[in-house]
């Protein structure tokens, strides 16, 4: 069974981002995956201090809450990170995970390592759902270089072609009012959960 993590990193709970990415995990159980959701907000997560001791073993020293992402990152064959966009980028609480990933990073491309993963685990892809207030063509633009990276750490495909990016939603039930981006979130979880 496919087993499909989401990651909520709006501190906004109920708010769009989250009524978005259940959406999305509805679509992926409805398709046959088990699926995970952890909410960055209820979890003490620092950022990277940059100790580098990831370079020598491959994992992070800091020892906080980021260990429960990563156990569940570790589980997961397919990661869903949803967050609005905040200054045009994911929020402090999704980016400081993308940053505690480094220890992933320095595992594969300095120990040359492979991500820990369970012997023939299914392939593992990574999607988004980003929204924002605002309507412009941009908005999303310098998140997608970032996620190309955070994926590439995390070994997962980038499955572009289900990311959901909702502009002009601004109020707490805005994307309710959006049945077309509640549609959409739900088929990329299904998708998602389908890919081979
Ligand atoms: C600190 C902060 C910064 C924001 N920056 C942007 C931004 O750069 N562009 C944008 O379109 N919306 C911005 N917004 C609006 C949020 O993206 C928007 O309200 C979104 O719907 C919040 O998602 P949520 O309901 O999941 O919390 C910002 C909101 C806050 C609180």
């Amino acid at each position: 069974m496919v087993r499909v993590l989401g990651i909520l990193g709006s501190p906004r709970l109920a708010g769009n981002t989250d009524k978005l990415l259940d959406r999305a995990l509805a679509g992926a159980k409805d398709a046959g995956a088990e699926v995970e959701k952890i909410s960055l907000c209820d979890l003490d997560i620092s950022g990277c201090i940059e100790c580098n001791d990831c370079y020598e073993t491959g994992s992070c020293t800091i020892g906080d809450e980021m260990d429960i992402v990563y156990a569940a990152l570790e589980r997961a064959d397919r990661v869903i990170l949803a967050s609005p966009m905040f200054f045009m980028g994911v929020t402090a609480q999704a980016k400081a995970v993308i940053d505690r990933c480094q220890c992933y990073w320095a595992l594969k491309y300095i120990l040359k390592e492979r991500f820990p993963r369970l012997e023939n685990a299914p392939a593992r892809y990574g999607s988004f759902i980003g929204v924002g207030g605002t309507s412009g063509e941009k908005l999303f633009e310098g998140t997608m270089l970032t996620l190309k990276y955070f994926f590439d750490a995390i070994d997962a495909k980038p499955a572009e072609e289900f990311y959901v990016l909702v502009r002009g939603v601004d109020d707490k039930d805005d994307v309710l009012k959006r049945d077309e981006a509640l549609h959409a979130a739900y088929e990329s979880g299904k998708s998602l959960a389908q890919l081979k």
